[in-house]
């Protein structure tokens, strides 16, 4: 397949692009600020996915088989500050990137997050009405609605762990939701450092995490079938952070008596509220996609194995 995309150079849009790579897909993806390595094996292109102009001309001239709306405004400051930006960067984006898949009879995936629904939603399937909490979630949620009105694939993914295989050199730190939480225990444990878990009832407490790559596989797999509508790409087991933080010892043989529990980082908090418990369940990606989601242990081995392969540790 031909695919366009948006966010390539981010945490889950690099994941996307090596599982495109490595399936022999050619691959082009918007540059925001991100600038291809020499000697790529994908394009980048330095589109803006707020400008609908430069949107239609970049997908008409890729001629791709998929597109996928993979980019943020990942600036919760800028979000709230100014509305009109932030419903450009989803909304909007999303509304010229659906448009110029259409214009080129591609299919059509919109990544999305499991922040749609409120925390109290334990166990949300794919047809469980969202109710989201925070400006990100309704967002997320307006953009999913276009990408579904426009017969296009949302693909929610949840607590990603994984490697950011653009810019390697990016801090892995534990935030609020799930994202880097598993790096950012290996990092500290395998050098000595004690590693504070947060526990606290205004955080993501609860969640069914994913590997990045794994997420693209899953993305590139409902482009391949053009299928349409809702899909949770995430493992199959919901974790508390607690559990999350004891199979990450276990897998990665790490010592558990490093780990401590507490408040969070008063400075890593939002001004929104969060949602408590974002655990999903995949019975339509299952049934759809004809596989079963994967457990949370065989995805920590697999991020394992990933980590001993440096060369594998960045797109090229
Ligand atoms: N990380 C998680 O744990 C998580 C959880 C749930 C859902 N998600 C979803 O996954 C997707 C990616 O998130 P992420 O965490 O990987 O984000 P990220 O690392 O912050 O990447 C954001 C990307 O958006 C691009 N971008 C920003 N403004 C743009 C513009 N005007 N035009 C074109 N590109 C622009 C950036 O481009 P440059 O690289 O060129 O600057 C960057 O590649 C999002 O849809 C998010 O909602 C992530």
């Amino acid at each position: 397949m031909r695919v366009w995309m948006t966010g390539g150079g981010g945490f889950v849009g690099s994941n996307i692009v090596r599982a495109a790579l490595d399936a022999g897909n050619a691959v082009t993806t918007t540059g925001w600020s991100f600038a291809a390595p020499a000697g790529a094996a994908y394009d980048v292109v330095p589109v803006d996915m707020t400008d609908e102009v430069q949107v239609r001309e970049s997908v008409a001239s890729a001629r791709p088989d998929l597109v996928l709306n993979c980019a943020i405004l990942n600036d919760w400051d800028r979000m709230y500050g100014d509305r009109e930006a932030a419903w450009a960067a989803y909304v909007g984006a999303t509304r010229h990137t659906s448009a110029a898949a259409a214009d080129v009879g591609a299919a059509y995936v919109l990544v999305s997050t499991d922040w749609v629904f409120d925390g109290t939603q334990a166990g949300a399937h794919e047809e469980t009405p969202p109710n989201p909490v925070n400006l990100y979630g309704s967002l997320k949620l307006a953009s999913e609605m276009v990408a579904l009105e426009r017969g296009g694939a949302v693909a929610r993914v949840s607590g990603v762990n994984g490697l950011h295989l653009a810019r390697p050199e990016t801090p892995r730190a534990q935030d609020r939701g799930f994202g880097y939480f598993v790096a950012s225990i290996v990092d500290a444990l395998s050098s000595g450092r004690t590693f504070t878990v947060w526990e606290a009832d205004d955080i993501n407490m609860r969640a069914t995490p994913s590997l990045a790559l794994e997420c693209g596989e899953t993305m590139l797999a409902i482009g391949e079938q053009r299928a349409s509508g809702v899909f949770h790409c995430c493992g199959a087991d919901a974790v508390t952070r607690r559990e999350l933080a004891e199979l990450t010892c276990d897998v990665f043989d790490l010592d558990p008596s490093m780990l401590r529990y507490g408040p969070p980082d008063p400075e890593s908090m939002l001004a929104a509220p969060v949602p408590y418990d974002t655990s999903l369940t995949t019975p339509r990606t299952d049934r759809i996609l004809g596989r079963s989601a994967t457990p949370v242990r065989t995805l920590l081995e697999r991020f394992k194995t990933q980590l001993e392969q440096p060369e594998k540790a960045v797109i090229t």
